[in-house]
């Protein structure tokens, strides 16, 4: 059965309080129109839309540039029903219809799939859930055979249907045929004046066409954003499921609800992970790894066996076995550190390759270069890689000794074996087995006096 996807995205969102469109904040470091697109775009549809407000379409777009979404306007919020006739058009004929919600951003591929494969009987179908607080949601009204026959939003419910604990979570499927006739007999004579789209239940009902339904895994699942504490819960969701994951996998977490991970995160064996960290993108983690508290991890490798101790910044970086790094080090894009490389505390790198037994210990800056093996720098070294317009490239060969306080201004080379002396500002490059310095010649000012405080 060919499929179109249609994502209602084009509500005013008001209660966010953000000038931010609703669907585009983000849930686990992805917007929710993303999470749901990507869940959307897994099973494959013939089309997938996503109907937005005009004010939202050029920042809606620039979110999906990489998608093959399909934006249709709705120029006014007159409702989900209203939404979904603005995309009727766009939608080819034959198609079914799966409707998705901008505000419901954890729905998965799987129930997606079984959505749709109970059109191969079901002229439409709800996804429903019984929950213990139903405020908000719309009421499935049952009649006595068990058989859907309406959905009434929270606004129109009378008190006893207010009771029903089983909710629409927005989530239908329509098979191909009678959407559009449907769509036509919608009216807004309700109390927010807007064209629901969860009227068609009824009309589907009365003229006797089937309408099933099936339930959801979890009540988060189907969970609807509509504010900031919505936002935050849906949040909450995404890292419990990671951590239950992780556990699952046999990493050890010091605690479970103090890690967060924004993308995926593969461990190998006896991988220790303590609070506090953030996990984005892609991570891939050896094994026996451990994580201090504290860091940012972004789309990087570490190593088996190396260590990440507390507060470090690690972006589009791969990190050896054996490693040591931090507390307090940024290891930026393009770092590379071979294997019982050390970075220590306040050091930053970038762009970089550190080979096998160098250290980084304090205080530094690498920047550009290629540092060899068993290699030591001193604290506060800093390689001068940026003339104001370009940059250049460093090279500091094996076994070279660079004594703390040095300036290396690129480009340059330090041959293997070199020493550097402490203090040197360095702008030739250094002669292998040789100490290289600069130093200004010592001066000791007799009869100097300290400056002494005037009295007021
Ligand atoms: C909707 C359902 C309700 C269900 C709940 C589940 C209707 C009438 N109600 O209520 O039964 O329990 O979702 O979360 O469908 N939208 C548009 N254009 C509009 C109005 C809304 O595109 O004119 C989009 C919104 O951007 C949002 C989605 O549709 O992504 C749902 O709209 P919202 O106003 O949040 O509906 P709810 O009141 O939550
Ligand atoms: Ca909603």
């Amino acid at each position: 059965m060919k499929t179109t996807v249609v994502i209602l995205a084009a509500g005013e969102g008001t209660r966010m309080k953000s000038n931010t469109p609703k669907s585009l904040h983000r849930v686990a470091g992805k917007s929710m129109l993303r999470h749901i697109v990507d869940a959307s775009s897994s099973i494959d549809p013939e089309q997938l839309m996503v109907v937005h407000s005009p004010n939202t379409e050029s920042a809606i777009k620039k979110e999906l540039f990489e998608t093959k979404t399909i934006l249709v306007q709705q120029n006014k919020p007159l409702g989900t029903g209203d939404a979904l006739k603005a995309a009727y058009p766009a939608i080819e004929k034959n198609n079914a219809v799966i409707v998705l919600l901008g505000d419901v951003p954890l729905i998965k591929q799987a129930t997606i799939n079984q959505l749709k494969a109970t059109l191969l009987e079901n002229q439409v179908t709800i996804l429903t859930i019984e929950v213990e607080k139903s405020e908000g949601y719309g009421r499935i009204i049952r009649d006595d055979k068990g058989l859907i026959k309406a959905i009434v939003e929270e606004s129109e419910c009378s008190e006893s249907e207010k009771n029903i604990k089983e909710i629409n979570t927005g989530i239908m499927a329509f098979a191909p045929g009678k959407l559009k006739n449907w769509l036509e007999q919608l009216d807004a004579n309700n109390k927010k004046g807007e064209y629901y789209l969860t009227d068609v239940i009824k009309i589907a009902y009365d003229e006797g066409s089937l309408v099933g339904t099936i339930r959801a895994d979890s009540e988060m699942e189907v969970f609807g954003v509509n504010d900031k504490r919505d936002l935050a819960k849906a949040e909450k969701a995404i890292r419990e499921e990671k951590a239950s994951e992780l556990l699952e996998a046999g990493v050890t977490l010091a605690d479970p609800s103090r890690i967060d991970v924004r993308g995926t995160l593969t461990c190998g064996a006896d991988v220790h992970i303590d609070i506090g960290t953030v996990f984005v993108g892609d991570v891939i983690i050896g094994d026996g790894v451990e994580i201090g508290p504290y860091s940012l991890i972004a789309d990087s490798k570490i190593g088996s066996n190396s260590k990440i101790l507390s507060h470090c910044n690690i972006e589009q970086a791969t990190i050896g076995s054996k490693c040591n790094v931090g507390p307090f080090a940024r290891v930026r894009p393009g770092t590379e550190l071979m294997s019982e490389v050390k970075i220590g505390n306040f050091v930053e790198t970038k762009k970089s390759i550190i080979r096998d037994g160098s250290k980084v210990n304090h205080l530094s800056y690498i920047g550009d270069s290629e540092i060899g093996k068993n290699t030591n720098i001193g604290a506060g070294t800093i390689t001068c890689n940026y003339d104001g317009a370009n940059k250049h490239k460093t090279i500091i060969e094996d076994n070279v000794f660079i004594g703390s306080g040095v300036e290396l201004v690129a480009p340059i080379t330090v041959e293997k074996g070199a020493t550097i002396g402490a203090g040197s500002t360095i702008s030739k490059s250094a002669e292998g087995g040789k100490l290289t310095l600069e130093r200004g010649s010592l001066k000791t000012l007799d009869g100097w006096k300290r400056p002494t405080k005037k009295e007021e």
